[in-house]
């Protein structure tokens, strides 16, 4: 059984003896090593009061399921003021809870209720940009003069054009373009100008007195939470912020500044980009980056090569995942990828792979339950941070044919309602069926928490067994040695050791149908399997002979 301990109120943290600001910790939060995240789309996981839309109460009330899986930390998406048409990434209050999700004591309780269950609660926070409805663009798209008029990206007249930059023109008698970050109605917010044109000059250095008070806002902004007890964010579009800043010098440099004050003031709390450049952002001050579907194709050609053509940057046009069984995609370029990054910045942070995110299309989608426990044993026993997107860890279905919802998109199928019984509205919610946020998977067949939890060999439980494993093995920790063993450019089984000292686990994954056998040169008095299925390991000579049937898996522990 694994026993946690309760934290420490947010109160105590920054006077705590045990971590004073002098001593150096250049991973961050100590409870980073062993973290494993869940990420709640808050829309889609609990709805309590029967309006169809997920809540704060329903996350509260689901607190013991998700410590059940074994994860220990979450990341909620945002869940602030916002008229939703980007979800809530465009926020119109960072320090308003979103009434149709509770309030803003709602989400104290649940940072006190989580804690109570040893579970850090992460939010997002969407610091490049806001909502058109946010006062501040409210004010800065007045024509007149007012202390908001600099605080986002305008040039100076709606003819202009800027080239390298998305605008967009005529949204006020403000006479200039706003820049927007993503969709029209997030503009962004002024971090400056790394390279300001000198015959531009809306365009402001990073020192401007107006961007450094942008600046000083979202700092605000943290410090808020981080004081009302949160454990840190999540921080969308992190590469995004300072315009023109090739290498992202200036974009770090402020990270850096954020860094610093939570190195000082909350150095309990994490900071976790979504950048997918792990040396980067790692080297920006982050504690954790989710290397993902965009900065190349890495993360894209684990699992989704083949699979999204129709989702959130992602396309079919470099062949096979090497989680297909057809056994024709390869794991060199993601390995490639990850031992670049994971070289550079393991002593100084941690990459977490995902198993998926509210942006792409479900793991689950055109495979089998026993496909989906291989790729699960394989994100689970990697080094760094986990994180299991709401409902991956019973294969909720990707659901196909809805309309755009909330500027959804492609992204719309993966943020359907998690299912948690066979009852009315998968037990989702008790209100009408119609008013549900979207619909349930409607596909005969579909997972439930309920059956699974009657199922010893469900994929539920294939997960807690995973975790629990990771708990219980420092050697599987986040900190510890990664140590692939040949892995090429053809289809292979992939094949890794975890190590802690003397402790080691053997790691064996083979996603095609075909099956493989491998002689490894590893010296062990003994194996003892852990966890999986179809991987057989024998002592033969100076190694181990490994057979491996088709889609099959393994943890071994390798006795001295
Ligand atoms: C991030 C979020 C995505 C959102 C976008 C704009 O990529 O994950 O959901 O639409 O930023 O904020
Ligand atoms: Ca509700």
């Amino acid at each position: 059984m694994l026993v946690r301990k309760p934290l420490r109120p947010a109160e105590a943290r920054a006077a705590d003896p045990r971590s004073p600001p002098s001593v150096r910790r250049p991973k961050g939060p100590a409870w980073l090593r062993h973290a494993v995240f869940y990420e709640i789309y808050p829309q889609s996981f609990l709805d309590t009061n029967g309006d169809g839309i997920g809540d704060l109460p329903g996350i509260i009330r689901k607190l013991d399921y998700i410590a059940s899986l074994g994860c220990n930390a979450i990341w909620i998406n945002p869940c602030w003021l916002s008229p939703f048409g980007d979800a809530g990434y465009d926020v119109a209050d960072f320090c308003r809870v979103a009434p149709r999700y509770g309030t803003n004591a709602d989400l104290r309780r649940l940072f006190r209720e989580a804690r109570r269950r040893g579970l850090r609660v992460c939010l997002d926070l969407v610091a490049g940009h806001t909502s058109v409805e946010h006062p501040w663009f409210k004010a800065s798209a007045q024509p007149g003069k007012n202390p908001q008029t600099n605080w986002y990206v305008w040039n100076s007249s709606v003819w202009e054009d800027v080239p390298d930059l998305a605008t967009v023109q005529g949204f006020s008698a403000r006479d200039g373009r706003y820049v927007a970050n993503f969709f029209h109605f997030q503009p962004a917010l002024n971090f400056g100008f790394a390279r300001p044109d000198p015959r531009k000059p809306w365009q402001l250095p990073v020192d401007h007195p107006d961007v450094l008070r942008v600046r000083a806002e979202m700092k605000r902004i943290m410090r808020y939470w981080l004081d009302a007890g949160a454990d840190g964010f999540r921080v969308d579009m992190a590469s995004s912020l300072v315009k023109r800043d090739p290498g992202y010098q200036q974009t770090m440099a402020w990270w850096r500044e954020v860094r610093a004050m939570c190195d000082r003031d909350y150095p309990d709390a994490a900071l976790i980009s979504e950048w997918s450049s792990p040396r980067h952002a790692i080297a920006a001050g982050f504690h954790v980056d989710f290397l993902i579907h965009f900065n190349g194709l890495a993360y894209t050609t684990l699992f989704r090569h083949e699979r999204s053509r129709d989702i959130f940057g992602v396309r079919a046009r470099y062949g096979h995942s090497f989680f297909d069984r057809s056994g024709r995609g390869s794991v060199a370029e993601f390995l490639r990828t990850y031992l670049r990054h994971y070289r550079l910045t393991r002593r100084t942070g941690y990459i977490s792979i995902p198993s998926g995110n509210h942006d792409i299309g479900r793991l689950s989608e055109g495979r089998t339950v026993a496909e989906l426990k291989v790729i699960f044993t394989f994100l689970l026993t990697l080094p760094g941070v986990p994180c299991i997107y709401y409902g991956d860890e019973i294969g909720l279905r990707h659901v196909h044919g809805l309309p755009s919802k909330e500027g959804g998109y492609g992204r719309t199928g993966a943020r359907t309602p998690m299912q948690w019984t066979g009852g009315r509205n998968a037990g989702f919610s008790t209100g009408s069926r119609h008013r549900l946020y979207l619909p349930i998977d409607p596909k005969a067949g579909r997972p439930t928490v309920e059956t699974q939890l009657n199922d010893p060999e469900s994929l539920l439980h294939h997960v807690r067994r995973l975790l629990r494993l990771r708990a219980e093995s420092p050697a599987l920790g986040g900190d510890e040695d990664f140590l692939p063993l040949g892995a090429t450019s053809r289809y292979r089984p992939l094949v890794y050791l975890r190590r802690k000292g003397a402790e080691r686990f053997l790691v064996a994954i083979n996603p095609a149908r075909t099956e493989h056998e491998l002689l490894l040169r590893i010296r062990t008095k003994s194996v003892a399997g852990c966890v999986g299925s179809g991987v057989s390991v024998e002592i033969s000579g100076s190694g181990l002979r490994l057979r491996m049937r088709g889609v099959s898996h393994g943890v071994f522990r390798l006795i001295p």
